[in-house]
């Protein structure tokens, strides 16, 4: 999930807003843009820290899960994480014959459970009911896990947090104990634990006290599995603090319980690589404020809304000139962005770029009003724009099944 991205500097934020004056008027609003060249710097980067730390690197395809993107990704990683059916398809789909998909979920469907098999190489039962349900249903080749929730918690608000009281998200450390007793996790057929208990966190010490925690409780578990996924909820960039935590973390898993290592982290692939561009249509006087409706909507940018933060907006400079609310085109009361200033007026036509959106927007992105997705665009490293995919009138109204072709013009 996302929140508020991290500080870019100054210089690239001028830069990008370059960049934005000259390909805004190519591009057909409300669209997400995504920056190709940054995509492959993060893998770079996050390639080298899992080389580093001699552990395995998976992408979290729920943060973004475009074809072309996974394309770009497959080559840096060992495999792909999945949610759920469609994901893992989509996953076993663009990776190589060696790549691994990984799923857990709390939601795994009875009549998925034979073709997830057939699509995935790891799973991890995310409670030990749906484990004792639903093991004996997998293929051989498969590597059973354990979600655990770690129930060491970050989080302030327990809507991001896995370990929130009464999680759904992974058995209690008790719980596993109890199901596997004194037995060892692999007599069975359990090979490894899988957690993830963070959000965009900067400090890579919590990786360090969720494992010690881990191996104070689970120790016995450890020794006996073959492997452990770390989860993603780290962004590993530059705001990142005390990466040597990671690295002693992943050193202690490996050398103190002989575990193979995984991360799958999502954000920390795309988040900072997405723009969303939209297009003022109407600019309100009310009182002493103006409000700037865009052809866009929060809808577009969902969590935004959910977990009420504000999304960064290129150009706004604190105590501008020209301060606007900024609003979105539904009619929904709330469908506010928030307040922003300009040093330039905005006029309608104007574009709005929101930036650090490029994870968990386009994916969880809604219709609401009738208001179209917005386009998808690549932005290449000469500063040009490819689109991927525009949608259509026709193709919105075919999915809730009307019969689309003579009523709107075809
Ligand atoms: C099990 C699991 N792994 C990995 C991720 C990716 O997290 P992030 O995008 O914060 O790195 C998530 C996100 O919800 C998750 O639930």
């Amino acid at each position: 999930m996302n929140s508020n991205p991290g500080q870019a500097t100054a210089d690239e934020l001028s830069d990008l807003a370059q960049v934005f004056a000259q390909i805004g008027a190519s591009i057909a609003t409300p669209a997400f843009v995504y920056e190709d060249a940054f995509i492959r710097s993060r893998c770079e980067h996050l390639k080298q820290i899992a080389e580093k730390a001699g552990c395995r690197l998976l992408y979290s395809v729920k943060a973004l899960t475009l074809p072309w993107v996974l394309e770009l990704i497959a080559p840096h990683v060992q495999g792909f994480s999945a949610s759920s059916l469609f994901e893992a398809i989509t996953a076993r789909n663009v990776l190589p014959a060696e790549g691994t998909v990984h799923l857990t979920t709390p939601g795994l469907r009875p009549d998925e459970v034979n073709k997830i098999s057939e699509y995935c190489d790891y799973i991890s039962f995310n409670s030990i009911s749906q484990w004792l349900r639903h093991k004996d249903e997998l293929s051989d080749h498969m590597e059973i896990g354990l979600r655990v929730n770690p129930e060491v918690s970050f989080l302030d608000d327990p809507r991001y947090d896995p370990c929130r009281a009464y999680s759904k998200l992974g058995a209690s450390t008790h719980a596993v104990k109890e199901a596997l007793g004194q037995n060892s996790a692999a007599s069975h057929g359990v090979s490894g634990i899988l957690i993830h208990n963070n959000c965009n966190a900067p400090d890579l010490r919590e990786v360090m006290l969720t494992v010690q925690k881990l191996e104070s409780e689970l120790g016995h578990v450890l020794d006996n599995s073959k492997w452990i996924n770390l989860g993603g909820g780290y962004l590993f960039d530059q705001d990142s603090t005390n990466l040597d935590a990671f690295y002693e973390a992943v050193d202690s898993l490996k050398s103190r319980h002989g575990l193979e290592v995984f991360i799958e982290p999502g954000s920390a692939f795309v988040r900072d690589a997405g723009f969303l561009v939209s297009t003022v249509l109407d600019l309100i006087e009310d009182g002493d404020k103006t409000i700037a409706i865009l052809d866009t909507s929060v809808n577009h940018l969902p969590e935004s809304f959910e977990y009420e933060w504000r999304p960064d907006v290129l150009l706004d400079i604190e105590g501008g000139r020209f301060p606007y609310i900024i609003a979105g085109s539904t009619c929904l009361a709330g469908d506010v962005f928030g307040e922003y200033a300009f040093a330039e007026p905005l006029e309608t036509g104007s574009k709005v770029v929101m930036y650090g959106v490029g994870a968990y927007n386009l994916v969880k992105a809604h219709t609401f009003n009738g208001l179209l997705l917005p386009s998808i665009y690549s932005l290449g490293v000469n500063g040009e724009v490819t689109l991927v995919k525009g949608f259509t009138l026709e193709e919105q109204s075919q999915r809730w099944g009307f019969e689309a072709s003579a009523r709107f013009g075809n």
